[in-house]
């Protein structure tokens, strides 16, 4: 874990609800895809922990849905802005697999961006079933369409499959040799039932965000462990759901 302070660079809107937020500054600390950054905002005591969405050694962006004042604050903050942050937080993604299947519900997309470059790298076009409740909610479609094999479901049926991601998943038997899978707890249960043969991203409420106060725990087949610490990834047959 590093503290660092970084300048905004880019702050726009990607949808109605949904921001993208580039940073630059000293991020040689980052190291994988879906590691996790911990913002302090000016006027919030807690600061808001957002998945690294891409990364370089110079550059961070992180793509965040506006939820609470947190996330309200961070849409009004001009270029040039300095902001202290965490980074290095969490493991992210470690493993690449061969045939790799990647499910995103909602803004459980952020995370994908970085390991969908680090999959086209060593000459793989990975799978990505993308669901949302709607069709204005997706974002960076282009980006998506090029670089993966894509598939789009949406809850009321304005865009790809009407359903969820796992509803589809059961309908189309996509081959994989492992999934990888970031969005709302039932999507990741449902998941999960489906398939154990992956890795989870997990959100948890947090406390310190670097595995002091234990407040993220988490009930595995292995006992409690810290979302912010040993995850926020986890093997599926891992979880123990409660
Ligand atoms: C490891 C991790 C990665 C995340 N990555 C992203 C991301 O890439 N994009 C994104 O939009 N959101 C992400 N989130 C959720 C994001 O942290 C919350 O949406 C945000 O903190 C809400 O802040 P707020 O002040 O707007 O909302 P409020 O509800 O006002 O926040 C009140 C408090 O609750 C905490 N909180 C609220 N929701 C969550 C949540 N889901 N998880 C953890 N703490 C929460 C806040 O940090 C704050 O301390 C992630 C959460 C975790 C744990
Ligand atoms: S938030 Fe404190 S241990 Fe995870």
């Amino acid at each position: 874990m590093q503290e660092v302070v970084l300048e905004i660079v880019e702050n726009k809107p990607l949808s109605s609800q949904i921001y993208q937020m580039v940073l630059k500054g000293d991020l040689t600390a980052i190291k994988n895809p879906d590691e996790f950054v911990n913002i302090k905002l000016e006027n919030f005591y807690l600061r808001r922990p957002f998945s690294v969405a891409d990364f370089t050694d110079s550059s961070l962006t992180i793509i965040y849905k506006v939820l609470g004042e947190g996330t309200k604050e961070m849409t009004s903050l001009p270029r040039g802005t300095k902001l202290n942050v965490l980074i290095g937080l969490g493991n992210g993604f470690t493993e690449f697999s061969q045939h790799p299947l990647l499910v995103a519900g909602g803004i459980g997309i952020a995370p994908f961006v970085k390991l969908i470059k680090e999959f086209n790298e060593r000459g793989i076009k990975p799978t990505l079933v993308y669901g949302e409740q709607t069709k204005d909610n997706f974002v960076l479609l282009d980006f998506f369409k090029m670089h993966t094999n894509l598939y789009l479901t949406t809850d009321d049926g304005t865009l790809g499959f009407k359903g969820n991601s796992v509803e589809f998943l059961k309908a189309h038997s996509l081959e994989f040799d492992k999934y990888y899978a970031c969005g709302p707890m039932p999507m990741l249960k449902a998941l999960t039932n489906y398939s154990k043969d992956g890795y989870l991203s997990l959100e948890a409420r947090m406390g310190c965000g670097f595995g002091a106060c234990m407040g993220c725990s988490i009930k595995t087949i292995n006992g409690y462990k810290r979302v912010c610490k040993e995850g926020p990834v986890f093997k599926a047959e891992e979880i123990i759901y409660e």
